[in-house]
């Protein structure tokens, strides 16, 4: 069903809200303590569909996973060669981090795999995990140059490479230090920028030998992981739709509660101070291992800039947000060096500047990201493209324009924000479900 909403403004987003856990750090618990010797809990567990399919993966694989009560789980670890042979296909849902991470991680098993995902993740690259991997030893073949259904054949020896990749890519450095667990010596990965660290930090605290830094990692192979609980902090990629609200609704004045602050993760915040935002940032504690803090987020004048090449990683699953907000700030926002999100959920940059001009802003789309002029965006028609991101942005966007925005095909939203309606409409967005045409 091609589930939608009407979105309109309603007046200043005001009080006080807590986000879901993070996504990223959701599915390498499950990975992680999957394969890890003894029991770990996980805390603070992302509910959504991509991070769901994850653990029924697991499940598949013969790990068994309780759910004691919601945001919560412990997962009974098998040790590194504990997985057990699937019986049929495995289902990563729409989750991009899900299918490569698990490339990597189904390499080096004794067992044959195979990971399917839904229409959008059965047109992403897959090439970008398979062609390292492949390097390392594995057996993996895609369909038509590299897409999913992703056939791995088990029963092969990895060994440890140095690999220099050519896309900033978490999934990726994450992929092939995966595989590394299984392969002979130390497996190096190094990136052309930065990218999030998870893997690596959790890596570390479930007992691996690793080395890193910004810009690489290593790891040894057939290290013994030992259980560990994870406390899984707010999504600062969820926050951020928060972030952007209140920063263009007039007279907001709105917290997010102990959100995720690592620095692979905040380039928004920068970007958003650049353009005026005026966004106080809480003490810093450290949470399971992570930063976090509270925000408060105060309306405020906002105008273009040119967004600095060195904050693109740090805030790659930002981008629809940054246009929402783009839209509504006086002056022009240039986006260089994005072309990682024309292989997103959707082709970002396409569905964001069709957006953008559905509500009457100008846009200009470049290969590798977009020129914004705001202005004031006025009601009408958008398509999501099945990407609750872009689903999300322009919700977000709505709050700000004279007069109703339709948003098609929100369904996805589950993936990576459950209950986004209730507590956007608690914030005091005005947000209904759309009934579906006939
Ligand atoms: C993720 C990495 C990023 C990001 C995605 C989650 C991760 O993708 O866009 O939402 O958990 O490693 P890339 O690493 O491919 O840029």
């Amino acid at each position: 069903m091609n589930m939608g909403w009407l979105a309109s403004a309603r007046g200043p987003l005001r009080g006080r809200v807590r986000v879901p856990g993070d996504k990223s750090i959701s599915h390498r618990a499950i990975m992680l303590a999957a394969i890890a010797e003894g029991t770990s809990r996980i805390t603070g567990f992302l509910e959504g569909e991509d991070t769901l399919a994850t653990a029924r993966v697991f499940a598949q694989l013969g790990v068994r996973i309780e759910a004691p009560a919601p945001s919560e789980r412990v997962v009974h670890g098998v040790g590194l060669d504990g997985l057990r042979a699937p019986a049929a296909v495995l289902d990563c849902g729409n989750a991009g981090t899900g299918m490569r991470l698990l490339a990597g991680l189904l390499a080096g098993q004794a067992f044959d795999s195979v990971l399917v995902g839904d229409e959008s993740l059965s047109r992403r690259p897959m090439g970008r995990v398979a062609e390292p991997l492949a390097l390392m030893g594995a057996r993996i073949e895609g369909c038509d140059g590299g897409l999913p259904p992703l056939r791995i054949t088990g029963g092969v020896r990895l060994r440890g490479i140095d690999y220099a990749s050519p896309v900033a890519s978490a999934q990726v450095k994450s992929a092939v230090l995966l595989a590394g667990l299984y392969a002979e010596g130390e497996t190096t990965v190094t990136e052309p920028r930065p990218t999030r660290d998870y893997t690596e930090r959790m890596l570390q605290a479930f007992g691996a030998r690793v080395a890193f830094s910004p810009g690489g990692a290593s790891v040894i192979g057939r290290p013994r992981l030992r259980a560990t609980d994870v406390r899984v902090p707010a999504d600062f990629s969820s926050a951020a739709f928060f972030l952007v609200a209140a920063s263009i609704v007039p007279g907001s004045d709105l917290t997010i509660e102990a959100v995720g602050m690592n620095p692979r993760r905040t380039g928004l915040l920068e970007a958003l101070r650049l353009m005026g935002a005026d966004i106080e940032t809480g003490p810093l504690r450290e949470e399971g291992g992570e930063p976090v803090a509270d925000l408060r987020v105060r309306a405020a004048p906002l105008h273009g800039i040119d967004v600095p090449l060195a904050l693109v990683p740090d805030m790659i699953d930002e981008f629809p947000a940054l246009f929402a907000l783009a839209a509504c700030a006086s002056g022009r926002t240039t986006v260089r060096g994005a072309e990682e999100l024309r292989v997103k959920e959707s082709d970002r940059i396409a569905s964001m500047a069709a957006a953008l001009r559905a509500l009457g802003i100008d846009v200009e789309e470049r290969p590798d990201g977009a020129i914004i002029e705001g202005g004031t965006p006025r009601g009408g028609e958008v398509e999501s493209h099945g990407d609750h991101r872009i689903a999300m942005a322009s919700a977000v966007l709505a709050q700000r324009t004279q007069g109703v925005v339709e948003i098609s095909d929100v369904a996805n939203v589950a993936t990576s924000f459950p209950g986004f309606v209730e507590l956007a409409t608690a914030a005091g967005f005005r947000l209904d479900a759309a009934s579906p045409p006939g």
